[in-house]
């Protein structure tokens, strides 16, 4: 042995213990439990990577909610969540049409959520499309921190739970949010998703546009009335596609907390594992799946324009043990500086007139506002409120 060796070897143990930071170096010192994650929490950037860690068995704090949070849940009889027929409403006899649209007009009010059907987007298209976002989802983490955005109007954003900056306790999920419309965006990864991305976002926003044609007119207004006012043209269409991955734990986490959304519409697809729930005369009710259908659940905005007569339905989505999730929600908003408020024409009648409910707010401004907070049931909604309605 010489003493050189000897004298190397120090200064090795000299740099590494200098590279160790400060924070860590605390960590190391306090015994956590094993599966305990970072105690950094605004070090996490994905629940795919903390889910798959091997043997995983129980959620760390960071994730986990009081077990009575998520309440009862109602099961609703099998058919009484309202079912659309599209191919009616587009190219039914004139009988077929308005009886649809009365539909429409119930769904919105009694439940603020239908699903779907025969709308014409193929089915080859909606398990491409989900088949694309789970390869979106797969990517290395380092390719996903590529498209992790920094601002909320970002065009492209991924994220895990909804916005960790502001968070205490995070969701079981990770998030793409990708702008498709007016300007289309997609992330360059992986090969193929902004095709087919493309085709989708332009088939579903057809229908988007067909329904609330019917709903226009439902409400007694010109089918093309929400059209016009809030200038669909350039409307704001927003893909998010959501991972909610196997959860050992699932009565402690949550997917997505109660909330409304921020649009008019949004149209919603999942794999074949469900979770959506929706609140329905106070109780929260199973949506379960649905292949073929699209599920739609009505907005903000909405409620807005028809002052409160079409309410934004409160929804949340629970994880599961059984298997890894998978849903897109394509919400339609107005466009970015349409100003919204509730439809003039709407609150004159034969009754005497109606006072405006809710002041009206540019639409970039609200979404800027509902991104940037916590997502908390209709906290959003409620600075745009005059009055109960
Ligand atoms: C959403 C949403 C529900 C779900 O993305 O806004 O409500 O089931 N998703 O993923
Ligand atoms: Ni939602």
């Amino acid at each position: 042995m010489c003493g050189h060796c000897h004298i190397r070897i120090h200064i090795t143990q000299l740099s590494l213990s200098l590279r160790i930071p400060l924070s860590m170096a605390a960590e190391a010192a306090s015994p956590l439990p094993s599966n305990t994650f970072p105690s950094q929490p605004t070090k996490i950037t994905s629940i795919k990577t903390l889910a798959e860690s091997p043997g995983l068995t129980s959620i760390p704090a960071t994730h986990t909610f009081p077990p009575d949070l998520h309440g009862q849940v109602t099961s609703v009889p099998e058919g009484s969540i309202p079912v659309i027929d599209y191919s009616l409403l587009i190219s039914g006899t004139p009988g077929q049409r308005s009886k649809i649209v009365h539909e429409l007009g119930r769904a919105c009010q009694d439940w603020g959520f239908f699903m779907v059907i025969n709308h014409g987007v193929p089915q080859k298209l909606l398990s491409s499309i989900l088949d694309g976002c789970k390869g979106f989802f797969d990517l290395a983490e380092e390719e996903k921190q590529e498209f992790k955005g920094n601002h909320i109007l970002d065009p492209i954003r991924f994220g895990t739970s909804f916005n960790v900056s502001v968070e205490k306790v995070f969701y079981w999920r990770d998030f793409l949010k990708v702008s498709v419309h007016p300007v289309f965006y997609s992330p360059t990864k992986p090969a193929g998703l902004s095709e087919i991305s493309l085709e989708y976002s332009q088939r579903v926003r057809e229908v988007a546009r067909g329904l609330l044609k019917g709903i226009s007119e439902s409400l007694g207004l010109e089918g093309s009335y929400i059209d016009k006012a809030l200038n669909l043209e350039r409307g704001k269409q927003l893909f998010i596609a959501n991972l909610y991955p196997t959860c050992p734990q699932p009565e402690l986490a949550m997917g997505m907390p109660p909330h409304s959304d921020h649009g008019l519409l949004t149209l919603l697809i999942q794999n074949g594992i469900g979770g959506l729930q929706i609140q329905h005369k106070g109780k929260w009710v199973n949506v379960g799946t649905h292949p073929n259908s699209l599920l739609v659940n009505t907005g903000d905005h909405l409620e807005i324009l028809s002052n409160g007569r079409y309410k934004s339905v409160l929804h949340r989505a629970m994880v599961n043990s059984k298997g890894t999730r998978i849903s897109i929600a394509m919400v339609h908003g107005p466009s970015l500086d349409s100003v919204v408020s509730p439809a003039p024409e709407l609150l004159v009648s034969s009754k005497g007139d109606e006072p405006a409910a809710y002041i009206g707010m540019k639409y970039k401004d609200y979404l800027e506002l509902q991104q940037s907070n916590k997502l908390e049931g209709k906290a959003c909604l409620d600075r745009a409120r005059i009055s109960a309605v």
